[in-house]
């Protein structure tokens, strides 16, 4: 299949007109930190045969690239702990149609990987980080790290990534007086902050609503104490962030308030998780497999239509607020956010 916007392939449209654009691919269940509201302390991690290969995982992007999907976000578990993921960004970058490729990573190799990662042809950055207190950051992560997730943020900027993200999960009770010292930090570093509200996907099941902090308390509190905010209308339509620049000029921040306000109705997503089941929403309880057909040697026809056959079922929204909502069985590691 080779794309060409006249190809004659149908997009990914699901039953509600939503056409999907981006996959995101998780590479591991794995990490080398345990952050409470992603990972439990003690984890079975996936074995190694069960994971996609990369040539199964480049087979899939080249399969929906051909219906138009154009953006590939690697996360994990943590995607720097999979051998050689510079080698995976290169054989992506090779597929006809793909515009953009991102990784979300929390950053504690990525002093070592940085530059491999650029020369891969890596386009974008997302840093996982919600503080600058090193005990904090333990008592979250349930490991130490703060000291390399800074050095590989520096080393990212060295090497030439621009428009690097920091993905700041806000935690009432641990992280409140985190927000103004980190909002400093992204303007000095000239990085782009991000506030993700807590979603119901911890791997301890522990969640509770009152962790939440709604994000546009915190919007209220940066532009109070850090400087005032204008809308961005730059942004992507698709794209679940709320952004905002400093009216001084001075650095973006932006809020996904994924729990106070839902962005389903423009989602774009697709899921693959490191052991090849398609999942059509993060909060979603139902999968396709794709790996098992892929090992029984099946054409880039049928895999096509196991993906739509998943994206046909996406519902209109998470439903979180619902009092039917089931978690779904799997926490924010085996999925990849
Ligand atoms: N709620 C919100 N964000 C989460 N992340 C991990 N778990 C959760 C959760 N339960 C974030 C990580 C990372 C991104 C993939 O999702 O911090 O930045
Ligand atoms: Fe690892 Fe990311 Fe989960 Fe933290 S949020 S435990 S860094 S996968």
């Amino acid at each position: 299949m080779i794309f060409r916007p006249d190809n004659g392939i149908t997009p990914l449209t699901d039953s509600f007109g939503r056409v999907h654009k981006n996959l995101r691919i998780s590479v591991t269940d794995r990490c080398n930190i345990r952050c409470f509201y992603c990972m439990p302390e003690s984890v079975e991690f996936l074995p190694h045969q069960e994971i996609l290969t990369f040539e199964e995982i480049s087979k899939i992007v080249r399969v929906v690239a051909a219906a138009g999907v154009d953006r590939i976000r690697i996360t994990g578990g943590e995607p720097l702990v999979r051998s050689q993921i510079h080698r995976l960004i290169e054989m992506i970058r090779e597929i006809d149609g793909i515009v953009d490729i991102a990784i979300t990573t929390n950053a504690i190799l990525l002093q070592d990987q940085a530059q491999q990662l650029k020369d891969a042809g890596l386009d974008r950055l997302n840093i996982s980080l919600d503080t600058l207190d090193p005990k904090r950051f333990q008592q979250i992560a349930r490991r130490k790290g703060l000291e390399k997730v800074l050095r590989g943020i520096d080393r990212a900027q060295e090497v030439g990534f621009k428009d690097i993200r920091i993905n700041t999960v806000a935690l009432a009770g641990i992280t409140d007086s985190e927000i103004v010292p980190l909002a400093h930090f992204a303007r000095e570093k000239n990085l782009t902050l991000r506030f993700i509200e807590f979603m119901p996907l911890d791997g301890d099941q522990a969640w509770e609503g009152d962790q939440v902090i709604n994000g546009e308390n915190i919007r209220r509190v940066i532009a109070s104490q850090v400087g005032a905010l204008l809308p961005n209308e730059t942004a992507h339509r698709s794209q679940p962030s709320v952004d905002f620049h400093y009216a001084d000029g001075r650095g973006i921040v932006g809020f996904i308030n994924s729990v106070t306000s839902p962005f389903c109705a423009a989602c774009d997503r697709l899921r693959i998780t490191a052991d090849g089941r398609l999942r059509n929403c993060l909060f979603g309880t139902e999968e396709w497999n794709l790996i098992n057909p892929m090992r029984n040697g099946c054409s880039d026809q049928s895999l096509l239509e196991s993906i739509r056959l998943g994206i046909s079922k996406k519902k209109a929204g998470h439903g979180t607020d619902d009092v039917q909502f089931q978690r779904p069985h799997r926490a924010m590691y085996q999925i990849g956010g």
